[in-house]
């Protein structure tokens, strides 16, 4: 396990641009696999969980070239996955877990997912309900992987999701592309919309009548050239740190500004934080800009995330929460009990590591109440070998009075491995 070294800071400055979304890296790699042509993706996530995903494509037939200028081309399998001579291990990644489960099912062959430690304990449940309503079989242990998919010709369904969850959708959506017959559901909150842009742009016919999603099966795939946005959720933690400092003045380039996944931008207002939206242009469906952040004099404020608001910022929280403290009045975060089964239990692992960083707080099931107001002090971070965890405190450090040691610190390469060099080029000290 490394451990980082985190020196407070008197500024946050600069421009740059950022590595691809892993969400839609996940779902390019994906369904590059299973077009055909070879697809080619630049700025694809440097992530290790999107390379899970392209791992996964080349173990069921795929040709995948990872080129030396960081250029990804896949060579899809033309609609027809091999039976993998192993195990598919989907690492640490759950997106490329439940995503992929539903993209195999509809093939004739047996597939076993595994994962690392952090995935074997996070639900599964959630995609063998209706995969299995499709007709697949899939063993699961005691509700986790290892995963098995005895996978073959699936029936389209209509599903309503209970759980706000984009890869739960997603796997029902890939599935449903294979399927005989319109697979069609609905969301109880709107949760991000990358699968159907990916499929559209991949030339799919998808629907959208109200708030049901309609795919009919027994579809197709071409290859497409792409350019991955950069990755909003990486973005978050130096949008976070700029507004921690009242002379900041952050400039990151090509983010994607996917409506979806932008109420980010709303928080980060309504903290305090002056936004511009520069050069906005769409490719794939995806929304691209430039974001230009600074602090308004006086405020940094506080606010409540509740509501279908905690589900969409889902990936922000452990960072919104982790600045709370520098706040003027606080943030309270309700709603949220999903934080609980991501990479680690990130409610309990930002109240333990707020809470050794001098902060008080409330701990509640579905969230924390964090007053503001509260200088914090150095302190040793247990980062959980959750990427999320590790880079929030990183930023909540900044401010600190001296020094932060984060243990399990790498973990930062699972979604942004440039982490710590491009922290350390905007932080002035
Ligand atoms: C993701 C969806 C979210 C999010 C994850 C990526 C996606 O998970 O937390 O980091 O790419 O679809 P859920 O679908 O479990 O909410």
């Amino acid at each position: 396990m490394s451990i980082q070294v985190v020196r407070p800071a008197l500024n946050f400055q600069g421009s740059v641009a950022l590595p691809g979304d892993k969400s839609i890296s996940h779902r390019y790699a994906m369904l590059a696999g299973l077009a055909e042509g070879t697809t080619r993706l630049s700025n694809f996530s440097t992530g290790a969980d999107p390379h899970s995903s392209l791992d996964c494509m080349a173990a069921l037939g795929a040709a995948v070239v990872r080129k030396e200028d960081g250029t990804i081309e896949v060579t899809g399998t033309a609609g027809e996955f091999v039976q993998p001579a192993g195990a598919l291990d989907c690492g640490n990644s759950g997106s490329t877990m439940r995503m992929l489960a539903g993209l195999i099912a509809p093939h004739p062959h047996t597939f076993t997912m595994i994962g690392d430690h952090s995935l074997t304990l996070r639900p599964m449940e959630r995609i063998r309900k209706p995969l299995e309503k499709m007709g697949v079989r899939m063993d699961l242990v005691d509700g986790h992987a290892p995963i098995t998919i005895h996978g073959g010709p699936l029936k389209a369904i209509d599903f309503d999701t209970p759980i706000p969850s984009a890869q739960v959708k997603t796997a029902v959506l890939f599935a449903g592309l294979q399927a005989e017959g319109t697979t069609s559901l609905s969301e109880s909150v709107r949760t991000r919309d990358h699968s159907e842009h990916a499929l559209r742009a991949f030339g799919a016919t998808l629907l959208r009548t109200g708030e049901r999603l309609s795919i009919p099966g027994g579809q197709k795939l071409k290859a497409i050239d792409a350019t991955v946005p950069g990755d909003l959720s990486s973005a978050a933690f130096f949008l976070c740190a700029a507004l921690l400092f009242p002379e900041s003045n952050l400039i990151l380039d090509s983010i994607g500004m996917n409506p979806t996944r932008a109420s980010l931008l709303d928080v980060i207002t309504a903290l305090g934080g002056r936004i511009k939206v520069l050069n906005v242009e769409e490719q794939h469906g995806e929304l691209i800009g430039t974001i230009q952040v600074n602090t308004t004099p006086g405020g940094f404020n506080g606010t409540t995330i509740s509501g279908a608001l905690s589900a969409q910022l889902i990936d922000e929280l452990p960072v919104l929460a982790a600045i709370a403290p520098y706040t003027r009045d606080g943030i309270t975060i309700r709603d949220a009990k999903e934080l609980r089964i991501k990479e680690s239990d990130r409610i309990a692992l930002v109240a333990q590591n707020l809470r050794a960083m001098g902060a008080e707080l409330t701990e509640h099931e579905d969230g924390l109440t964090i007053p503001g107001g509260q200088q914090l002090h150095g302190a040793q971070i247990d980062s959980g070998s959750d990427h999320r965890i590790t880079m929030a405190f990183a930023i909540a450090a900044l401010r600190a009075t001296g020094e932060t040691e984060i243990h399990g610190a790498e973990a930062a390469g699972i979604s942004f491995p440039e982490f710590f060099t491009l922290l350390d080029t905007l932080s002035q000290r």
